[in-house]
């Protein structure tokens, strides 16, 4: 069975998150899954590299789970990707952390998916607007996932939100 590791970026994951809360708790209770809060391991936003890196090195699979925000992920994930993914260790002639690992985005997202459509107040689908992530996981040699998306939190019923756990299960353990 894979290993898989999901690094939760949220900064309230235990005090305002109700979805990314859920779905990590949800997680956390499967075998060969390792959970990581990340704003609770830096709450001041000083990463521990080695420790990010050895936690992906024991891997066979990273997802990034986190609550859309302003079209793109909270601060603490772009600190992680800028500080985690070294040259020489994540990609550059030396550079093979990744090879051979999936990688994936576990993303919520506050608007509907009807919004996330050409014609759509957002203009654009979600896979764009994950375009950046699918982007660094070519860069470093990793294999891409379809991302797992759970739309419109905001207000979400307790039967979509057991169905998006269940379905989350399923996915972090195909
Ligand atoms: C600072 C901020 C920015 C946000 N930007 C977006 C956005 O660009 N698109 C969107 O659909 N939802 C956006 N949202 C809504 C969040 O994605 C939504 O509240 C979150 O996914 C719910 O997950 P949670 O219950 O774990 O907090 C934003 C929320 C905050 C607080």
């Amino acid at each position: 069975m894979k290993k898989t590791l999901v690094l939760v970026f949220h900064p309230s994951l235990n005090g305002q998150s109700h979805v990314n809360k859920a779905l990590a708790d949800a997680a956390g209770e499967l075998a060969n899954v390792i959970v990581r809060d990340e704003y609770a391991l830096y709450p001041d936003g000083r990463i521990d590299v080695k420790a990010e890196q050895a936690a992906v090195e024991a891997a066979d699979r990273i997802v990034f789970q986190f609550p859309l925000y302003w079209f793109s992920s909270p601060a603490l994930l772009k600190e992680w990707e800028d500080e985690v993914l070294e040259h020489g260790w994540a990609y550059g002639s030396e550079g093979h952390a990744f090879e051979g690992k999936e990688f994936a985005v576990a993303v919520s997202t506050g608007s509907p998916e009807s919004k996330y459509q050409p014609e759509g107040d957002n203009k654009f689908t979600i896979d764009q607007v994950l375009v950046p992530f699918e982007g660094t996981a070519n860069h470093i040699n990793a294999t891409w996932v379809k991302p797992f998306v759970t739309f419109a939190s905001f207000g979400i019923t307790d039967e979509a939100l057991a169905k998006a756990v269940e379905d989350y299960k399923a996915f972090l353990t195909k």
